[in-house]
């Protein structure tokens, strides 16, 4: 196992379960077996780099956490997290179904492989187009969020001969203790139907042609560092499945969303691992007998990628050094947007040793809200260095624009010795050719 050798927390005897194949060797921080200096000198910066051992090594993990309990759930990744083709497809050949909430991640499932049957269509505003692109693509299961969606989707079943499987995503209003803007399970959040409502709701379900009541289906938010709410959430669940199954509706799964936080910085505590979660399902649901359905996406992919950048010059302000690195904001959002933490190393491993500053890490943009680090101590930086966003690999590249006409980065698939880039940085021009000028304007 190549798992960070000259990890800073080893160092200090603290716990911290991150395992990913991102570690010194020789100096030089390198992707499993590949210096992350070689990326950059063939494909430039910024560019996200993904790790395949660990991306194996983390769907291992989570399906061994419930196989110890006999269970072997339905993992439909969240496509969302990361939706490069090549990523996809790596975790279609391991089985995988998928969990998408657009016709578009629809395509890129299938595109990869994955079977329609393994293929979860989840979200609040899913339109009939999308409902009928579904359908006919053979992409029967819905996980529905209103009454009037579920009207809809009878009616387009019907229309096109089909029977839509659903699940109604019902709303526990528990608190998730995570970030308001990726808390999803509170009765003030959009999604789902209250609790209350969900049974009134099945009975109309299971009375209507075109619909086939197929599951219950939670999730309650993103990046969760405290097993009690998903306990909480799942009580709720349990017993609407049991009053579901005293009036006869009987049902093929539980799906129970995603949601499980992953260690992001060394010297906190981290978060509860896959098995303690698996133990948790297994406590509260196992007695139901029913198979579980995963949707995991930050577990999955997040400490499976980093974001590598080059420190263009270095800026010192009356109280602060900022470090002008070239990726921005529009690259990874996730500071500017959620206040998130990511561990930045420098690849360049001797660059440690010097005493940490405070300083801003920030990138080119007009804004003063692009920083990837806000008063963080950081050894001190110079022009040319390469440093590395951790824990990027959900939700980073997926979630990029080309503001300030800054072309989408590279993105670059290691496995072992080798590495593929399997997104080419977006050139300008590339960029231009997206638009069109009116006749009049030439
Ligand atoms: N299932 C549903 C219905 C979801 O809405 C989500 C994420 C997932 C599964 C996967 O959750 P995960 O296992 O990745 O926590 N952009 C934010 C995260 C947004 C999550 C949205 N829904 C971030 O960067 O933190």
């Amino acid at each position: 196992m190549r798992c960070e050798p000259t990890h800073p927390d080893r160092r200090k005897g603290r716990p911290f379960r991150t395992m990913h194949h991102f570690a010194y060797r020789n100096g030089i921080l390198a992707a499993e077996d590949v210096p992350l200096t070689e990326i950059a000198a063939e494909v430039g910066t910024p560019f996200y780099c993904y790790s395949t051992a660990t991306l194996t090594r983390h769907v291992d993990v989570l399906r061994a956490a419930f196989a110890r309990h006999g269970s072997e759930p339905l993992i439909c990744y969240a496509v969302k997290a990361n939706s490069n083709q090549a990523i996809l497809s790596l975790l279609a050949k391991r089985g995988l179904g998928m969990d998408i909430v657009s016709a578009g991640e629809m395509h890129r499932a299938l595109a990869a492989g994955v079977a329609p049957d393994k293929i979860i269509f989840a979200g609040v505003g899913k339109t009939r187009a999308e409902m009928e692109e579904a359908l006919s693509a053979g992409v029967t299961a819905f996980n529905v969020e209103s009454e009037a969606e579920l009207e809809l989707l009878g009616d387009v079943a019907r229309s096109h001969g089909r029977t839509a499987e659903i699940s109604i995503r019902v709303n526990p209003d528990v608190d998730a203790k995570t970030h308001a803007k990726i808390s999803t399970g509170k009765s003030e959040n959009k999604f789902g139907v209250p609790y209350d409502a969900a049974l009134p709701l099945y009975r109309k379900a299971h009375t209507t042609d075109g619909l086939a009541v197929a599951g219950v289906h939670m999730h309650i938010g993103s990046q969760i560092y405290d097993l009690q709410p998903f306990a909480d959430a799942y009580a709720r669940m349990r017993a609407l499945v049991e009053a579901l199954r005293d009036e006869g509706i009987a049902l093929k799964h539980l799906d129970i969303g995603g949601g499980l936080g992953v260690p992001d910085r060394v010297g906190n505590a981290p978060p509860p691992s896959p098995a303690d979660y698996a133990d948790v399902v297994h406590r509260e649901l196992g007695s139901l007998g029913l198979p579980i359905v995963l949707e995991p996406g930050r577990m999955l992919v997040a400490n499976a990628g980093i974001l590598v950048t080059e420190v263009i010059r270095t800026k010192e302000a009356p109280d602060k050094t900022f470090t002008i690195v070239d990726a921005a904001m529009n690259d990874l959002i996730r500071p500017t947007l959620y206040d998130a933490h990511h561990d930045i190393w420098p690849v360049n491993e001797a660059r440690r040793d010097a005493t940490p500053i405070q300083q801003d890490v920030v990138g080119p943009i007009c804004e003063s809200g692009d920083y990837l680090a806000q008063n963080r101590a950081l050894p001190p930086a110079e022009p040319g260095d390469l440093l590395a966003l951790m824990t990027s690999g959900a939700y980073g590249a997926v979630m990029s624009s080309t503001y300030n006409s800054r072309g989408l980065v590279a993105e670059v698939l290691v496995d072992g010795r080798n590495f593929d880039v399997i997104r080419p940085r977006q050139t300008t021009s590339e960029l231009i050719a997206l638009d069109r000028v009116p006749d009049w304007l030439k």
